[in-house]
């Protein structure tokens, strides 16, 4: 507790969910918390649960992706509050779509918005902190998609990864002025994901799909070496951190909130520790030479 007393933050798309739970978290570490939401109700309804459990934070409705808007919450948080600290960005659009099928315009539109607001919200916040003479903290949220190819994830794989670079460039254009910028990678988070996609997809028409069977909660948990989805809290939890005066040598890095899934082997499963005979690996061992295959290293 306590470890964010002072500090001033803005926390752009957060409804009730994930950047709802950030921002509680900020609040509950002692920062006063500016929520904006693209949805003005979801942007009030994390205010009022903040503020019924005794911390400070007022609402802000509005596009991260629009300057306008984001140059106006940014004076809001400074006029409010007196300088700011802290900010933490998500907002953009999850589009999945087959490169196949993809329009043009939905390309373009999905593919601009996570690094647009992540330009716009980093600019005037880095502007505003560097006029109040604080050393602050960025920070934005990507996904896996932004280190891995993903079927249908063409448009947020692309943006996701724009997003990082960006981050990692603004971490660099920063630096000179105290100010840090990193990012955080959530895996598929427990609460939401697997509920959404089953509302989403019509189960008898994709699975009558020759060649594309339902990719399963339970598959994907088989990857994941700590064997849970994270929870919002736990990159909540990450957000405290590199929000803190604790991270002020961390900058241009990435955490990954993922139980371990991005640095796994990739076709290494938990559980596989049992049954595997290293000693029957290395005798089937060939050499080859030249793209030749030689002789068996042991027989
Ligand atoms: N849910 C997951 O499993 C998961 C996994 C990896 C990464 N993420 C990332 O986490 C973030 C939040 O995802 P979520 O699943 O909680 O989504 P969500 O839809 O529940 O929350 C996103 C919030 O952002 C708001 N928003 C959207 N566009 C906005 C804009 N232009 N300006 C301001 N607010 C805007 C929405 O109204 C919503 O309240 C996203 O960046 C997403 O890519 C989510």
């Amino acid at each position: 507790m306590n470890r964010l007393t002072g500090k001033v933050a803005i926390v752009y798309g957060a409804g009730p969910n994930i950047g709802g739970t950030v921002a509680y978290f900020l609040a509950r570490e002692g920062a006063r918390v500016v929520v904006n939401d693209i949805n003005e109700a979801a942007a009030t309804k994390t205010v009022d649960f903040i503020r019924s459990k005794g911390h400070e934070a007022i609402a802000v409705a509005g596009d991260a992706t629009k300057e306008d808007t984001v140059a106006a919450i940014t004076a809001k948080a400074v006029e409010t509050y007196g300088h700011l600290d802290i900010i933490l960005n998500m907002a953009g659009i999850v589009l999945w779509r087959s490169v196949l099928e993809m329009d043009l315009a939905e390309w373009s539109e999905a593919l601009l918005s996570f690094p647009t607001a992540g330009m716009l919200t980093t600019k005037h916040a880095a502007r505003a902190m560097i006029a109040g003479g604080r050393r602050g903290s960025i920070i934005h949220l990507l996904s896996t998609a932004a280190h891995f190819g993903e079927a249908e994830g063409a448009a947020y794989a692309a943006s996701k990864a724009a997003l990082m670079n960006f981050a990692r460039s603004a971490a660099m254009d920063l630096a000179h002025d105290g100010i840090r910028v990193n990012t955080i990678t959530p895996c598929s988070v427990e609460h939401q994901l697997w509920t959404k996609m089953k509302e989403e997809i019509d189960e008898e028409k994709f699975v009558a799909e020759p060649g594309r069977p339902l990719y399963s909660r339970d598959d994907y948990l088989k990857n994941i070496p700590l064997e849970r989805f994270p929870r919002a809290s736990d990159l909540a939890w990450a957000a405290v951190f590199l929000a803190s005066d604790e991270a002020q040598m961390l900058t241009g890095v990435d955490i990954p909130v993922d139980g371990g899934l991005r640095f796994k082997y990739p076709t290494w499963r938990p559980g596989d520790h049992t049954g595997v005979n290293i000693r029957d690996y290395v005798r089937s061992i060939r050499r080859t030479e030249y793209g030749e295959e030689r002789e068996k290293l042991f027989e």
